[in-house]
């Protein structure tokens, strides 16, 4: 294939604003929301060091691979996989990495967009100063009287879908790129705020030992498993959202730099959450393991106690909920590049349709905490449970393999080389990651969930 050939829809202005659009994709509830809610219920220390592990050998490598195919692709995930696998002379069912990523492009979203409408219900809660001299009780009252209220969950999950609609309705870059380059280091800038407070904290310490100091004894063969499903959800890889972010990639673009600036700013909003949310865990005496509402009964917290709370508990939660804004149209845009290729309808069209049908299927997540907060209909988990269990532990593990194999062991060597940008034994390493440690890994984790003794 020509490997210049003009990207159907659109190319990113600059180098630069790739990066933005990748950053942006990959910083969002993932980091602030689950990272350390994810940490708590699997123990800490042990969790965090397998994740950080996970980064560096396996999805770091296959986030680079991903990008450089939807570079050399060019279309949607389906049709680059497509094409490329034409060009290797390999196997149309390669095609199925595209197909698996657009179903869980749609699941995640469905409940991304719910767990957003939580960080927009607590904007003008913070704001109003609600949680000025609450304790603990009080707090965790207030988000489980959010949780008892389908209706105004329905509102702002249907808000956030149609902000997300709205932007892929325009066309990625169109917009992302202020949003991205101002707000998301505001982001940033609060989280090092919230972090200045929680040194002055006692349990302060004691979450630092809690994040950092790993011990073995708390990790089960699903703890690994969620480590790597959290490696993957975080970089947002694995589904082909920097795929599709990869194709309108200029050609120049260095991919490597380009990668390890993601994910070095990725892990550090993760582990600055995690320091702030487990310094509050342990001074206010809450529950590391208190699941999916940790920031909300943990940050607000903070926001009743420092001086100027209110306004920067606000703008905290405002400023999170753009992080998963920018987060939510990489969910997206697959799907709705896809469409537009296939049936030649309009961008609008094809996002208002895809934002249509996470929409309903977020109801699901919704009314798990409520309505059908008893509903478990395989293996005692919720919906919500259900839904986040299989996208981020098996749909993008299993897409990662996939483009990890395809790479290193279909693609040729010249295109690869070419693709990749890298020499001599970078190239090397790289290629050794993906060929091995990265698959033998995925493997790995897989059989010690299912329980087979491998440690
Ligand atoms: N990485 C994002 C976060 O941490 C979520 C996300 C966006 C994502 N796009 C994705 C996750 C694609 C998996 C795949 O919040």
């Amino acid at each position: 294939m020509d490997q210049n050939s003009a990207p159907l829809h659109g190319l990113w202005t600059s180098r630069w604003t790739f990066v933005l659009a990748a950053t942006g994709s990959a910083v969002g509830l993932g980091n602030v929301w689950k990272f350390p809610y994810i940490t708590g219920v699997n123990g800490g220390g042990a969790f965090v060091l397998v994740y950080l592990g996970c980064i560096l050998l396996i999805t770091l490598p296959i986030m680079m691979a991903e990008i450089m195919l939807g570079r050399a692709g060019r279309r949607s995930p389906v049709n680059t996989m497509r094409a490329l696998a034409r060009q290797a002379g390999a196997s149309r069912l390669w095609m199925a990495v595209g197909w698996l990523g657009l179903t869980a492009g749609f699941l995640i979203l469905s409940y991304y967009s719910v767990i957003a409408g939580w960080t927009i219900a607590y904007v003008p809660r913070a704001a109003a100063g609600d949680f000025a001299g609450l304790d603990g009780a009080g707090i965790a009252a207030e988000f489980a009287a959010l949780l008892a209220d389908p209706a105004e969950l329905v509102i702002w999950h249907s808000f956030f879908m149609l902000m997300t609609v709205g932007v892929i309705s325009r066309g990625v870059s169109q917009g992302l790129e202020r949003a991205v380059s101002v707000l998301m280091p505001g982001l940033f800038v609060l989280l090092l705020v919230l972090l200045g407070y929680a040194l002055t904290l006692d349990g302060f310490g004691a979450g630092v030992a809690y994040l950092f100091r790993p011990d073995f004894s708390q990790l089960s063969g699903a703890g690994f498993l969620a480590a790597l499903g959290q490696a993957f959800f975080t970089l947002s890889i694995g589904m082909g959202a920097i795929m599709a972010y990869g194709a309108y990639l200029p050609d120049e673009t260095n991919l490597a730099s380009t990668t390890l600036f993601v994910g070095a700013a990725d892990t550090l909003v993760a582990l600055v959450a995690g320091l702030v949310v487990f310094a509050l865990v342990f001074s206010t005496g809450l529950e590391p393991a208190a699941g999916p509402g940790l920031i909300f009964e943990t940050l607000p917290h903070a926001f009743g106690q420092m001086p100027g709370g209110a306004i920067i508990g606000g703008v905290f939660f405002l400023l999170l909920m753009v992080a998963a804004w920018t987060s939510a149209i990489s969910l997206l845009e697959p799907a709705v590049a896809w469409l537009v290729e296939r049936f030649d309808i309009t961008r609008p069209a094809a996002a208002a349709g895809c934002g249509a049908v996470a929409w309903l299927l977020g109801l699901g997540t919704l009314f798990s905490f409520n309505l059908l907060a008893d509903f478990k209909p395989v293996a005692g988990r919720t919906l919500f449970d259900l839904t986040d269990y299989l996208t981020s532990n098996i749909m993008l593990p299993l897409g990662g393999l996939l483009i990890a194999l395809f790479v290193a062991w279909r693609m040729s060597d010249a295109t690869r080389r070419a693709e990749a940008g890298l020499g001599g034994p970078l190239y090397t390493g790289w290629l050794w990651l993906l060929r091995v440690v990265a698959p033998l890994g995925v493997l790995l984790v897989f059989l010690s969930a299912v329980g087979v003794e491998l440690f």
